[in-house]
């Protein structure tokens, strides 16, 4: 553009663009909380598509050209393609596929980044090579990484795990890098330098594929939001190679705010960042076998009179929860304890389900008061004032073995310490591992009590019997 005049649509345009990030800005912050984040979503949305509108009508190309008009049509279908196809998944999907949906999402982001890479690398007026190399690794990683992830988070992929992981894993990360500094300071002819691109794009797919496999399950959501950060880089690269600001500051607003969630999520796990990146962490490991012990069942009626004659209960909702959609019922449970003079909190993992943030979305929707639910870190310390606590659909976030058992794949993560209350009500259908698959000895535990059943079921019935007593 610095070579033409400049025009009033090309101020316009830019002023658009700097509209639209005002909008995604604004739908960031509202999407900090469950009840804007609906409206967040649309503000960010109108912010995409007026940048989209502005640049069909008024951007030019190096000769000042605007878009022409077959090209044009190709754009407007595929958007209206991608549309429909969008639309009807997004209204399908189960809650609780949600997790995969936006794996699959990120990498067809990811995808998309990494071709506009390719394209634009034997552009002869690209300007950017060394920010096109590395939008096409990192939007090739992120493709193939999240692609695995949703094969794991829908159950299709297994860890494999290998000691040797880290090794290979660091190998084809040093190829990569090879690979990046001889396109930019070899002398090769261009053929070659095309050929070697496919490679370094081949290369990039595989580490994708290899930094995913091993992770261990607890610890997919730490590189889900890794993955999303991916992405959002690779778009701002991509923004970078088109001088387009509204991609720019798009994409660098996904990868920051996936990066800050990342840190978050690592600090949650007691994790560390370089550990993620070079892959197998948090895989492998077979718990130690140990004495289990009997497990002890509670009947409906019992567990609503200890309920009912408590002073304080926690509850810990958790996967089992979302799958049986039992958020209204159990917060029909928390308001008559609460009628009856108990003290109800909701105790909150930060993994707990499959997507950040998910038992507080679930909880939002049955419209429990947000000052109810509490953090891991600040309940932890009132557990052993606690009479009662109610673990429903919970597992891996629950289980001590990740304080007492090195062994444990999950050994080091942080856990809502419901062993130390003075009761634990634990309700799901029956002895079924968590999304780690290692068994949880706080089952066979002296102070715990199950209450086998579909959580929708077993709290229905413990509404039942609470409102008779
Ligand atoms: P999980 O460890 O997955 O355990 C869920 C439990 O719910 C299962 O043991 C299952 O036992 C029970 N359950 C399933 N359906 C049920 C139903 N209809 N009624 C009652 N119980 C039911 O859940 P969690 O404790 O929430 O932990 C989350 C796990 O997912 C962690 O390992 C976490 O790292 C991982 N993860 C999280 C995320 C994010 S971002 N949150 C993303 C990917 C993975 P039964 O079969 O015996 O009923």
């Amino acid at each position: 553009m610095d070579s033409l005049n400049i025009t009033n649509g090309d101020i316009i345009l830019e002023f658009i663009y700097l509209l639209a990030a005002l909008l995604f800005v604004v739908g960031l912050k509202l999407l900090s909380s469950p009840e804007s984040a609906r409206r967040g979503n649309m503000w960010a949305g109108a912010g995409m598509i007026m940048a989209m509108i502005a640049t069909m009508v008024l951007h030019r190309d190096g000769v000042g050209n605007t878009i022409k008009g077959g090209n044009l049509v190709i754009i407007l279908g595929a958007i209206a393609l991608g549309g429909v196809i969008g639309g009807v998944i997004a209204r399908k999907i189960k809650m609780t596929a949600m997790p995969q949906l936006v794996s699959f999402f990120n990498a067809t982001g990811g995808a998309a980044s990494a071709l506009v890479a390719l394209i634009e690398f034997s552009n002869p007026d690209n300007q950017s090579i060394l920010v096109t190399l590395l939008g096409l690794v990192i939007g090739s990683i992120a493709f193939s990484g999240s692609m695995i992830a949703y094969g794991k988070l829908n159950g299709n992929i297994k860890d494999i795990f290998s000691k040797w992981m880290t090794y290979i894993n660091l190998l084809i990360l040093a190829g990569v890098v090879l690979i990046v500094v001889l396109l930019l300071t070899s002398g090769m002819p261009a053929e070659s330098k095309q050929i070697l691109v496919y490679v370094l794009l081949a290369v990039s797919l595989v580490y994708g594929v290899s930094f995913v496999m091993p992770i261990g399950g607890a610890d997919m959501p730490v590189v889900i939001s890794l993955l999303n950060s991916f992405t959002g880089i690779a778009a701002a690269m991509a923004g970078f190679i088109y001088q387009n600001q509204a991609m720019i500051l798009g994409g660098i607003f996904v990868g920051a705010a996936g990066t800050i969630l990342t840190l978050l999520m690592c600090k949650a796990m007691n994790r560390s960042l370089i550990n993620v990146i070079i892959g197998s962490f948090g895989g492998g490991g077979t718990a130690a076998d140990r004495e289990k012990g009997i497990v002890k069942e509670v009947s409906a009626t019992d567990a609503a009179v200890m309920l009912n004659y408590s002073k304080k209960v926690v509850i810990v909702p958790g996967y089992g929860l979302a799958v049986a959609q039992a958020q209204h019922i159990c917060s029909e449970m928390d308001e008559l304890l609460e009628a009856n003079g108990v003290e109800v909190k909701y105790a909150i993992h930060p993994v707990a389900g499959r997507m950040p943030g998910h038992m507080n979305v679930l909880l939002a929707e049955a419209d429990v008061p947000y000052e109810k639910l509490v953090e891991m870190d600040e309940i932890n310390p009132d557990m052993p004032k606690t009479d009662v606590v109610v673990v429903i659909g919970a597992n891996d976030v629950v289980n001590p073995a990740a304080l007492d058992d090195p062994s444990s794949p999950i050994y080091g993560m942080p856990i809502i310490m419901v062993h130390e209350a003075k009761n634990v009500i634990i309700m799901k259908r029956g002895m079924g591992k968590g999304y780690a698959a290692i068994e949880n000895y706080l089952f066979y535990a002296d102070n715990t009590r199950m209450l086998f059943g579909h959580a929708k079921d077993s709290l229905q019935k413990l509404v039942t019997e609470i409102k008779a007593l």
